[in-house]
């Protein structure tokens, strides 16, 4: 059975079905009127900065919210991301020595694929929250139901985030990126850069495309395929390594360095089991990938009150053992994928234990997935880190 409210694509409601209300066509045509979100040679200068990750001299840390809010938006909120990513990559860097690139979820990350298209509120179905730039995330059938005006907010929200991540240039240079989930706001978005007379997504130095819209042929892969920023594709469970080799032959046809990222998240439980393969199709493929490890979103479980968390122990074993697999096929670990925020939140949980107590997480706030606080993302840089240099 097909959810309320979504549409079939590679994964089950993975997409918002629109309102078939003939505002769509005006959105687009408004936001392809608009200026573009960000520099291109700043994307060329990602894909120059991650070229160095691929071949093993630095590394990156691609952190932020698994759901940006249109409401959080403000200067000292993008600061303070800014500064998380600085604390982060600092942690990585002071620890090896070599230069650490910093790319945010950030500046658009307003999009979310998901599992189910509905949810259960309070014993009735409720169509489940999309983002910011689909829907609203307060518990009503209609503050649920998808508003393509949302998607000027967000290209305006986005402008804001930017501009305050610009001001503080000086700082040295966070890039930013976001899940390429909305294909129609992406496309829109899409300008042929005069100088070099190339395709580039401007809304973020670089897109991916999640687990569940990765499929070959598929609209985001396409869209991915169009443009020159560096690109990634988040690898789950189900990836095989004909995926990879196809993902490769597709995305990066010249195996041009720093184009590719893969972000592998397996889970504890699969990750050595499943990774060698994939890691090895990229290398027989004669791909240079970047390979990052996200531990977050197959480390997933419900906590006694039913709030969606994650271990901080489960993630440490799971960027161990990505480090180990990564090593043992000589091939780079490029570095770590987290949802997390400087907020001072309580979403991720120590040990799976934690998960069992009667007392409720006291400090939710995310719009989605469950963060790492500040403390918490450090340790799972720091496991990262320990594992690198042993
Ligand atoms: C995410 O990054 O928030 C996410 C939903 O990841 P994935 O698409 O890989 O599940
Ligand atoms: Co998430």
């Amino acid at each position: 059975m097909s959810a309320p409210g979504t549409t079939l694509a590679s994964a089950p409601s993975a997409l918002p079905r629109w309102p078939d209300d003939g505002r769509m066509e005006s959105v687009l045509a408004e936001l392809r009127d608009r200026p573009p979100l960000v520099g291109y040679d700043r994307c060329r200068m990602l894909s120059d900065e991650l070229a160095g990750v691929a071949a093993g001299h630095a590394f990156l840390v691609h952190a932020g919210d698994c759901a940006e809010l249109f409401a959080d938006v403000s200067p000292l909120l993008s600061a303070r991301k800014d500064a998380q990513l600085r604390d982060l990559s600092w942690i990585v860097r002071c620890a090896t020595a070599r230069p650490v690139v910093r790319l945010g979820r950030i500046g658009g990350q307003f999009a979310k694929p998901r599992s189910c298209g509905v949810e259960d509120h309070a014993g009735e179905p409720l169509p489940v929250y999309r983002g910011d730039a689909v829907n609203d995330r307060a518990t009503g059938a209609l503050a649920r139901h998808p508003d393509c005006g949302r998607l000027l907010t967000a290209y305006d929200k986005a402008a804001e985030v930017l501009r305050h991540l610009r001001e503080r240039r000086r700082a040295g240079a966070l890039y930013t990126s976001h899940d390429g989930l909305l294909c129609e706001f992406e496309e829109a978005l899409v300008r042929i850069d005069s100088r070099t007379q190339t395709r580039y997504a401007s809304s973020a130095h670089l897109l991916w495309a999640g687990d569940r819209t990765r499929e070959l042929g598929g609209p985001h892969i396409e869209l991915l395929a169009s443009v020159a920023n560096p690109v990634a594709v988040k690898l789950g469970p189900r990836a095989t390594a004909a995926d990879v080799a196809e993902l490769v032959e597709v995305l990066d046809p010249d195996r041009r360095p720093g184009r590719l990222v893969f972000i592998a998240r397996l889970g504890n439980d699969a990750v050595e089991q499943r990774l060698p393969e994939l890691v090895e199709a990229a290398l027989a493929a004669d791909a240079r990938p970047v390979w990052l490890c996200d531990p977050m979103h197959e480390n997933t479980f419900c906590t006694a009150h039913g709030r969606k968390t994650r271990a901080v122990a489960d993630l440490v074993r799971e960027v161990a053992a990505f480090v180990r697999v990564l090593r043992l096929a000589r091939a780079h670990p490029g570095g770590v994928h987290l949802e997390a925020t400087p907020q001072h939140v309580t979403e991720c949980v120590e040990r799976r234990e934690d998960g069992r107590s009667p007392v409720d997480l006291p400090r939710y706030r995310s719009g989605c997935d469950p963060r790492l606080n500040a403390g918490q993302a450090r340790a799972v840089v720091a496991a990262f880190t320990r594992a690198v240099t042993a």
